[in-house]
């Protein structure tokens, strides 16, 4: 999801606090400051990038479908690793990326954009028409819900996106390839582990060292996609709810699907729950640098207009008339709002 938060807001808001708002949040999030100053889209690129330290996720592949992928960060990684760092390596001509998300994402070389609901047939579709005839090598799906607060609702939601990118999956990636996904580790996990397991010889549940471990996000790696003899892929099948009853997630013995855990990364890569000093390096003094692409019309955009502009409260605000006329955002107020993301 995007990472905004309201005391970003406020710290934004005027400007001897602005220098102090960017670099608490430096300091606090170190993957956040190395984001910008790497210059990826967002933290999760190096979710994406210590997951492949782990599982060599990218080797031999060329055609890849990032699910849910604004602001970019995950196709930023797979634009660098597939087509090379200049963004035509030598299998540049064969690479294919296509990036899905439900929000408006900037260009990046050599990816296709859709825009779109990962859980709408119609998507789907579009998504397969790239594939059709020659598959795809990897899956990765990085897919957030907005977050409600309520964790059985939360993990349903998560739960959901997951099985539609399995979906789509099933009719996009060949034989022996890899589906990478975000999973929220809540009880009941297990069912969604057994549902992969029918479709993948190997799922491993990993945490990268960028994802905090106060959250219960981690990824599951699936790998050697192995479908069942004589399955045909469709559209409702596993998005099939089965039971989230019970009696399944508390099934005890050989009857439980465990899938192994896997910490990625050693004590030496940053601590993504840890504050770090502003001066992380002797002899290269701390510079702010802003975020590397602001996200385009985020869903909080009108938000922030409207508490700007001082509208949230006014109960006698003109009815017929559009907050765009009565006060168009202007260039610092969309730049300030973008800002809090990355
Ligand atoms: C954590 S962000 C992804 C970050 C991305 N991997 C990156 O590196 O920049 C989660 C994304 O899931 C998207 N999303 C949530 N539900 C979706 C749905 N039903 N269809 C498509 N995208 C969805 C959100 O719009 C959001 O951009």
């Amino acid at each position: 999801m995007w990472c905004c938060c309201l005391t970003c807001i406020v710290l934004y808001k005027c400007g001897s606090e602005v220098t102090m708002g960017r670099s608490s949040k430096d300091k606090r999030d170190i993957y956040y400051r190395l984001a910008k100053e790497e210059g990826w889209r967002a933290r999760s690129a190096f979710k994406l990038l210590q997951l492949d330290l782990e599982f060599n996720l990218f080797t031999g592949v060329s055609r890849a479908v990032d699910l849910c992928a604004a602001p970019g960060s995950w196709s930023q990684v797979l634009s660098r690793k597939l087509r090379g760092q200049e963004g035509k390596g030598d299998a540049g001509e064969e690479v294919k990326i296509v990036a899905v998300d439900l929000q408006a994402m900037a260009p990046l070389p050599g990816v296709t954009q859709i825009q779109g609901d990962i859980t709408k047939v119609s998507t789907a579709q579009e998504i397969i028409r790239h594939f059709e005839g020659q598959p795809a090598d990897l899956v990765v799906c990085d897919g957030a819900p907005d977050v409600t607060g309520l964790h059985d609702v939360d993990e349903y939601i998560q739960a959901q996106l997951l099985l539609a990118a399995l979906n789509i999956t099933t009719h996009v990636l060949k034989p022996g390839g890899t589906f990478v996904a975000k999973i929220f580790r809540g009880k009941d996990v297990t069912l969604l582990y057994s549902q992969l397991k029918i479709f993948f010889s190997g799922v491993t549940c990993a945490k990268p060292r960028s994802s905090r471990n106060s959250s219960i996000e981690a990824f599951v790696v699936c790998q050697n996609y192995s479908p069942p003899d004589g399955y045909v892929p469709n559209m409702s099948n596993p998005l099939l709810d089965h039971s989230y009853d019970v009696d399944f997630n508390q099934l005890e013995g050989p009857n439980r699907v465990i899938v192994p855990f896997l910490a990625c990364g050693d004590l030496s890569a940053f601590d993504s729950d840890r504050t770090y000093p502003l001066e992380l390096n002797a002899d290269k003094p701390y510079q702010y640098t802003p975020p590397t692409q602001p996200p385009i019309r985020p869903p909080y955009q009108q938000a922030c207009h409207l508490r700007k502009n001082n509208l949230l409260s006014r109960e006698d605000a003109p009815s017929n008339q559009s907050q765009e006329e009565a006060d168009p955002p202007d260039e610092s107020s969309s730049k300030e709002q973008s800002e809090q993301c990355v």
